[in-house]
């Protein structure tokens, strides 16, 4: 996938900014004709969820189908020109409009995907844009749909949660990330595929380059603004190797980054450009290590969400700059796009500042009473499009193909089942990138036995003993973990990363004795795990849950918020915080 950019053959229009807003709780505005626009409606800002924006309009909790509608004047110079609606996503499902006309849309949430609107966009005249978000899940969808009836039938009526949702995250809907009016070459430049390896000393970047038109495409890879490595491919079928001699490879400790460009050619002259930014270096697993640019690493850091005040779960750029911060001041090397790929821009940023990045799908308490064959076809098109969209940052080093599957511990969540499940998906992700290695996160009731585990590369656990179990009991709980980790490492001589562990704190409450909801608590819950997993020989990572307290559905157990952060929603230390920034801070003095 192409990243918007500016150049001699591209341009853009920015959408972002208030929109049209209004709700269709009876999804009739498709046959009353609300393509074509409404007479009354709230401003929203895009990106943006509207959950919490308009709340005062009764919307805070609303799941259903709502429409946004903005105008946009196509500039006179996109003459001639392939003209694509953008949307960084549309949670969690969206249907698009151009002046009246369907021209596009999209079934896979917190994914980017394009509408062509050559012809519907006149240069010179104004667009009226109008899409349909609904927030709501299907059966059949990696995170399976539920409801307050499902929870009343399957007796699980402590369990419910409102508004009705599986995962443990609110489920705001809105266009939750940026929105562009691209304006591109008639035959562009459609994707690329970049990989590098290292290879005797010298770098290598390997491309594969995908167009509409061209009969030829020129590579020029720079470091610093000088040309380091050039190929040409033509036709533009096959691959380019660019060797580098000496190169800056690309670590949390030195992100160096080069810059490629591929010039696209058509009877000899040049009809595209695209550039991307490029990180040189290798992931591997060696027996029970994880080897970066052949070198073991320790992933220090977080499981996180995307949720801020107000804007939800939408692009918040000063909350990104934010987190990016407080990671660097808690000496934290990693985090995990828990529990779906994150903006584009997050990934941006870590390629520039060296965070290390387990891009995680968007697939959260698989139930094996109801995953089928189409399940497990929306898993592999949920997979194909986050890898194409995210191969080719170098902070991303591991697929996390899904949060917690087999959640309820169901019998069906068994080897003959999972099995062949895991076995299709595993093979899928192998088939389309061959240099990431390829984890879960197993979730504590479906215990050492993960039918994902004999299929993956890396185990991802996800513990809570001393919390959801043995609670008060911190010692008790880690033992637990103990114990687990030495079977699965005598059963798997496989790294080992903790994905998720943690308490729910309350800032400001405190006890002199072990206490649940608690400061102390949760430092002292956090610092036990860790002792265990930074001395264990098979852990490769401990990542905390989480790094902010975060919105959750109404449930009894969640004070408005999952407070298992180590920061407050509004980015406040908690004890926990200094207890991992000292902690952190040594180990990465010691090269960990
Ligand atoms: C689970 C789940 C998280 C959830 C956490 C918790 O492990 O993966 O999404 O927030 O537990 O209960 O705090």
């Amino acid at each position: 996938m192409i990243r918007p950019q500016r150049n001699r053959y591209r341009n853009y229009l920015e959408l972002d900014g208030l929109w049209r807003f209004r709700a269709d709780p009876d999804d009739v505005g498709e046959t009353e004709g609300w393509a074509n626009g409404v007479d009354t409606w709230l401003d929203v800002a895009v990106p943006g969820s509207w959950n919490e924006q308009l709340a005062e309009a009764g919307l805070m909790n609303y799941t259903g189908a709502a429409w946004l509608f903005r105008d946009v004047f196509v500039p006179e110079t996109y003459a001639d020109q392939k003209l694509i609606l953008r949307f960084g996503s549309a949670d969690f499902r969206a249907i698009v409009w151009a002046n009246g006309a369907a021209v596009g849309e999209s079934n896979l949430p917190y994914m980017p995907f394009e509408c062509d609107v050559t012809g519907h966009a006149i240069p010179g005249e104004t667009l009226r844009v109008a899409v349909k978000v609904t927030n709501l899940f299907d059966y059949d969808w990696i995170t399976p749909a539920i409801s307050s009836e499902d929870f009343e039938r399957e007796n699980r009526l402590k369990d419910e949660v409102f508004p009705a949702t599986r995962p443990d995250f609110f489920p705001y809907g809105g266009l939750h990330r940026p929105v562009k009016l691209l304006a591109l070459p008639k035959r562009p430049i459609t994707a690329w595929e970049i990989e590098t390896d290292i290879q005797d000393g010298a770098g290598k970047v390997v491309v594969r380059t995908h167009a509409e038109g061209g009969d030829g495409v020129s590579l020029v890879l720079k470091r610093r603004g000088e040309t380091v490595a050039q190929a040409r491919l033509a036709p533009l079928s096959g691959v380019a190797n660019l060797i580098v001699d000496a190169p800056d490879l690309w670590s949390p400790d030195c992100p160096a980054l080069y810059e490629l460009t591929a010039f696209l050619e058509e009877d000899g002259e040049i009809v595209d450009a695209v550039s991307q930014l490029v990180g040189i270096r290798t992931i591997k697993v060696v027996g029970a290590s994880l080897l970066l640019n052949g070198e073991r690493i320790f992933l220090r850091g977080f499981g996180k969400h995307e949720d801020a005040p107000i804007s939800g779960r939408a692009l918040n750029l000063p909350f990104l700059v934010k987190d990016f911060g407080l990671m660097r001041w808690i000496n934290a090397n990693s985090f995990r796009t828990s529990h779906y790929p994150y903006a584009e821009e997050m990934l941006d940023y870590a390629d520039r500042h060296g965070f290390l990045v387990v891009s995680e799908l968007a697939s959260v308490n698989l139930d094996f009473r109801i995953a089928d064959e189409q399940t497990l076809a929306n898993h592999k098109r949920a997979l194909e499009a986050q890898i194409a969209r995210d191969r080719n940052h170098p902070c991303v080093i591991m697929w996390c193909l899904a949060n917690e599957p087999g959640y309820l511990g169901e019998a069906e969540y068994n080897e003959e089942n999972a099995g062949l499940y895991w076995d299709a998906l595993t093979q899928k992700a192998r088939d389309l990138d061959k240099t990431r290695p390829l984890t879960t996160a197993n979730v504590q009731y479906a215990g050492v036995d993960d039918p994902a585990f004999s299929r993956v590369d890396v185990i991802g656990l996800n513990r809570y003993h001393g919390w959801y179990n043995a609670p008060g009991q911190i010692e008790r709980g880690a033992e637990m973990v103990r114990k687990e980790l030495d079977v699965l490492h005598r059963n798997h001589a496989k790294p080992i990363i903790m994905f998720e562990f943690g308490a729910d704190a309350l800032h400001g409450e405190h006890s002199t004795t072990d206490q649940l909801f608690t400061e102390e608590y949760q430092e002292n819950f956090l610092a036990a795990y860790c002792d265990l997993l930074e001395n264990h020989p098979a852990c490769v990572g401990e990542h905390v849950w989480n790094f902010a307290d975060f919105r959750t559905s109404q449930h009894f157990r969640r004070v408005v918020l999952n407070r298992k952060g180590v920061f407050t929603r509004d980015r406040r230390p908690k004890r926990a915080a200094f207890m991992l920034r000292d902690r952190w801070g040594n180990l990465k003095k010691e090269g960990r």
